[in-house]
């Protein structure tokens, strides 16, 4: 639970679906507990706006909050598109409040940019950005500006992924060395808005969803990826553009472990769950060896009634994202997607409060100490502890666009990607 006593006013840019389904939800109900106050939501256009406000799952929830739409849904036509007042609406903002990056994955640099130019904190949906060499100026601008920048990996607030971590680094469960992951979005995703940009040209399932285990697995063990690989299946959207519909990756680590990532948008319309889910990480210590199972969509609830309403039977996942009563007024949110946006608020809440009435040479200074401490502690993603999540990112594309040619990841002095070389196979003898 946040514990804030300083309320900061929160601009959300993108009102689709993750702004419907878990940020929005969450960041209302900061609001209800008083750490947020007034709420702004930009979109490209009107419609998207609507849907949010008069949408019944968030009135059953949230039956007396709001938020004030730009463009005004009711004084504009659906079609008038607004791709700019974002800008206005953020820079309108008293500094040092808060921002909320829900838009396309291309776009979230821009309005980064914005965000940090009219001094404020972030809170962006994952990726952060698509080039490494974007998020170190994102990170070295905020730096400067002593503003937190969270990027919204919330698997790594699900109990399961922090008690793996917690053993793992009490060196409780070996070394990792080999392991599978798994993350297939549902079929009805084709039919979305993603047609129209999860192109070829733009990105594919690898770059759009492998982000997830790969970070997580980095988040647990510490080991950073050093070389990637990736297949790509192309298949078409019903409009007829085309995608890595399916990929299937390899990223090895610095330790020579490597894991194999599957990626898609196609789980079964019909399936009992919301997606496919998990991830098996094999280790090894000495002379013994260790494992971490974690079936991530089966999470042991079943529900079921052969209704005429086309429900049947569910295998709802319990632990992302669930509105439930615990009395009191509408709904509650629980589960790591509302921890995951709860926590992030409130490390910018606290870098307020522990600087407010300080002369701005000590603010800056104690700002940047807790920025530090953040990415020193890595709980929260930041462009400093995550940016090797845009360098897999990179090298994903760049193989995946030449056949699943191998990406070799450098860091030190100057971090980047280049085709491994083709004549520098291990020899193993003869
Ligand atoms: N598991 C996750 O972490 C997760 C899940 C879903 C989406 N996401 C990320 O969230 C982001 C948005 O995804 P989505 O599924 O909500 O997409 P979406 O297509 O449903 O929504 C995008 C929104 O951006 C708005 N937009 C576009 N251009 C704009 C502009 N110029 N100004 C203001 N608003 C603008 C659109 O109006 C729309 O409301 C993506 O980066 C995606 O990768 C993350």
């Amino acid at each position: 639970m946040p514990t804030a006593d300083r309320r900061l006013d929160v601009v959300m840019v993108g009102g689709g679906m993750i702004t419907h389904d878990q940020l929005l939800p969450s960041i209302y109900q900061l609001q209800r507990l008083g750490a947020v106050g007034e709420i702004s939501i930009c979109a490209l256009n009107g419609p998207p706006l609507r849907a949010l406000a008069t949408s019944p799952t968030l009135r059953e929830a949230f039956p007396r909050q709001t938020f004030t739409p730009y463009p005004d849904f009711n004084q504009v036509t659906d079609e008038e598109l607004f791709p700019h007042l974002y800008k206005e609406v953020v820079g309108d903002l008293p500094p040092r409040q808060c921002v909320v990056v829900a838009v396309p994955d291309q776009m979230h640099y821009e309005v980064l940019k914005v965000a940090l130019a009219a001094d404020q904190h972030v809170l962006c949906v994952k990726p952060l950005v698509l080039r490494y060499e974007q998020a170190v100026e994102i990170e070295k601008e905020a730096h400067q500006r002593g503003l937190v920048i969270g990027v919204e990996y919330h698997k790594r607030f699900d109990d399961r992924s922090l008690i793996a971590r917690h053993r793992y680094r009490a060196g409780q469960l070996g070394e990792f060395m080999a392991g599978q992951s798994r993350l297939v979005e549902p079929w009805y995703y084709r039919h979305s808005n993603f047609q129209n940009w999860l192109t070829l040209k733009n990105s594919d399932a690898f770059t759009y969803i492998g982000c997830h285990y790969v970070d997580l697995v980095a988040f647990i063990t510490g080991l950073r990826p050093v070389e990637v690989s990736v297949y790509g299946n192309v298949r078409k959207f019903p409009n007829g553009n085309e995608a890595f519909m399916w990929t299937d990756g390899r990223v090895v680590f610095e330790n020579g472990a490597c894991l194999n990532v599957l990626n898609g948008l196609g789980y079964l319309a019909d399936g009992p769950g919301g997606n496919s889910q998990g991830m098996r990480l094999f280790c090894e210590k000495g002379d013994r060896g260790g494992i971490i199972d974690h079936s991530d969509d089966f999470r042991g609830v079943k529900h079921g009634f052969d209704a005429a309403d086309g429900h049947g039977y569910q295998e709802p996942n319990p632990d992302f994202f669930r509105l439930i009563d615990l009395g009191g007024e509408g709904l509650t949110p629980v589960g790591y997607g509302y921890r995951s946006v709860a926590y992030t608020v409130n490390a910018m809440a606290r870098v307020e409060r522990e600087t407010a009435g300080l002369a701005e040479p000590q603010a800056l200074k104690k700002r940047q100490a807790l920025l530090q401490e953040y990415d020193r502690e890595g709980i929260m993603a930041t462009p400093k502890n995550s940016s090797y999540n845009e360098l897999v990112m990179e090298a994903g594309r760049l193989s995946i666009l030449h056949g699943g040619r191998h990406v070799v990841i450098r860091y030190g002095e100057r971090p980047g990607i280049a085709f491994k070389n083709e004549f520098e196979f291990p020899n193993y003898g003869d």
